[in-house]
């Protein structure tokens, strides 16, 4: 009991990939660090498979069943088969489990139900134990807004494309001027989901639909903080009432976390990466780091220009391929003959690296990205200017800010050529007027980002008053 309240016991569970469990976990670290206590729920997949998972005092990790078979695990369309396996599945479970929990010894009964999206059905499970929901939308706000308005652009006819030519003929140009909160923005940047010539696409009503079920939720909390995207955020005031900008998380959890939080993982970090950063023998800032977050899945064609446009360029570069980065499920072994021969002595290609400290080493001076919003945030708070290859859902629209409203990023062309790569790597890495400008807006955005998340900023003190309406509603 605090104060004459139970104890806050919040049970947080993201939709079991990267992109959803790593922002997840700094949630339930800094609420932790907060008083907060935790229960951390995994998928019984990922809870084996994930590195470190160990509780603590007030800090759990429990798992249920994803109800996928091994078939289903390496299905292509296996991402989907997972979202509609945990609707089918995974309610019971969670339920039961939230129920035993508040059983045990010492452990307060789970007093809300934190959700990444992707699995509003958890939303019922704390209707059913009568406690408030939280939804971390693992997007900047301007990715949820344009994932909220995919029903608008749906209903007045933008989407779906009449044919294929509409993907080449210009049409994802059309301005989109009307979303409140946001500067005119080309069609094709709103989202990847606009890009369906199917009038029942699955991806396209998923989206709009979760994005839309988290008006059911007590509160939204968002990986950003206001003063990056103040405009989108106040328009989204007038529909969310309670929305909570916390991040950059990584920049916060630096700050509020007074340990080495409990990483997870879903492929082992390759440290040697971080021992050849250290030995650089060029200037700091020269390297550039290549990364294509968890979920992005090149063709060998895509690869291909990749790699030799970095080996065009002459500059040292580290590049996480990643298994399953390129069709088929390959990784390095898809790499073009000659290229390590070609790119030797100046490049370091890992499997996966601990990211956030390599954008932050001072061998790293940028970033070639695929704009997801976890590796743009981590950019921001590094300080490190990007070149922006956007492919999927939310990432366009990230690009387009970073490249336009932030003045961080040099956008690549949908169709990938390996001269504007090279071009593009010489741009930034070769410290001409364009990349001065960059650095400086990088410097700037850095700093704002430090000072949101400092006592007395804009996430700092949202992260308190979050924590305070969970021991308010949870009591
Ligand atoms: C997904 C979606 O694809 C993206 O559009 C959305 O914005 C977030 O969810 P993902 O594609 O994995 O995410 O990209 P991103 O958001 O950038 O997250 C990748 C995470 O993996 C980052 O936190 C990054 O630090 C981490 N990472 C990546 C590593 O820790 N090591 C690596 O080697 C590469």
């Amino acid at each position: 009991m605090e104060g004459g309240k139970r104890a806050a016991h919040a049970m947080l569970f993201p939709f079991p990939c990267s992109g959803h469990i790593n922002p997840t976990l700094k949630l339930a670290e800094l609420l932790h660090s907060r008083g907060v206590h935790v229960t951390f729920v995994n998928t019984d997949h990922n809870h084996q498979r994930l590195r470190r998972p160990r509780g603590r005092e007030g800090f759990r990790f429990e798992s249920v069943p994803d109800g996928l078979d091994d078939a289903d695990r390496v299905a292509p369309d296996r991402t989907v088969r997972l979202y509609l396996s945990l609707r089918k599945t995974c309610k019971a479970p969670l339920l039961d489990l939230a129920r035993r929990l508040g059983k045990r010894d010492g452990v307060p009964p789970v007093s809300c139900v934190v959700i990444s999206g992707l699995v509003s059905f958890a939303l019922a499970v704390a209707d059913d134990l009568r406690v408030p929901s939280f939804v971390l939308w693992g997007t900047s706000a301007v990715g949820f807004v344009c994932t909220l308005r995919l029903r608008q652009l749906r209903l007045r006819g933008y989407t779906p494309l009449k044919d294929e030519t509409y993907l080449t003929n210009g049409y994802l140009d059309t301005p989109i001027d009307w979303i409140a909160g946001m500067p005119a923005v080309r069609l094709g940047d709103v989202s990847s989901f606009v890009r369906t010539l199917d009038p029942t696409s699955f991806a396209l009503r998923v989206e709009e639909e979760e994005a839309n079920s988290c008006a059911r939720a007590q509160g939204l909390i968002l990986n950003t903080f206001h003063e990056l995207e103040a405009d989108v955020l106040d328009a989204l005031g007038d529909e969310f009432p309670r929305v909570y900008t916390i991040g950059p998380l990584a920049a916060a959890m630096h700050r509020r976390v007074d340990h080495v939080a409990s990483g997870l993982s879903l492929w082992e970090e390759d440290a040697a990466c971080m021992a050849w950063l250290d030995a650089r023998p060029d200037p700091p800032g020269s390297v550039l780091y290549v990364s294509f977050g968890s979920l992005a899945v090149l063709s060998p064609g895509q690869l291909a220009e990749f790699a030799w446009g970095l080996a065009a360029s002459n500059r040292p570069f580290l590049w996480v391929v990643r298994p399953g980065l390129v069709g088929g499920d390959r990784g390095m072994d898809a790499l073009p003959e000659d290229f390590v021969e070609a790119t030797k002595g100046r490049c370091f290609i890992a499997e996966w690296c601990a990211q956030e400290q390599v954008l932050r080493h001072r061998a790293v001076g940028g970033f070639l990205t695929h704009s997801g919003w976890n590796s743009t945030t981590e950019s921001i708070w590094a300080g490190v200017p990007m070149i922006c290859a956007p492919g999927f859902a939310d990432q366009y629209i990230n690009c387009r800010y970073a490249c336009g409203e932030w003045g961080i990023g040099l956008r690549l062309d949908e169709e990938l050529r390996r001269e504007q790569v090279a071009a593009h790597v010489e741009e930034l890495m070769g410290g001409g007027k364009k990349a001065q400008e960059m650095r400086r807006n990088a410097a700037q955005w850095k700093a704002r980002a430090e000072a949101a998340t400092e006592p007395g900023g804009s996430a700092y003190e949202n992260l308190d008053k979050l924590v305070e309406q969970l021991r308010v509603e949870g009591s």
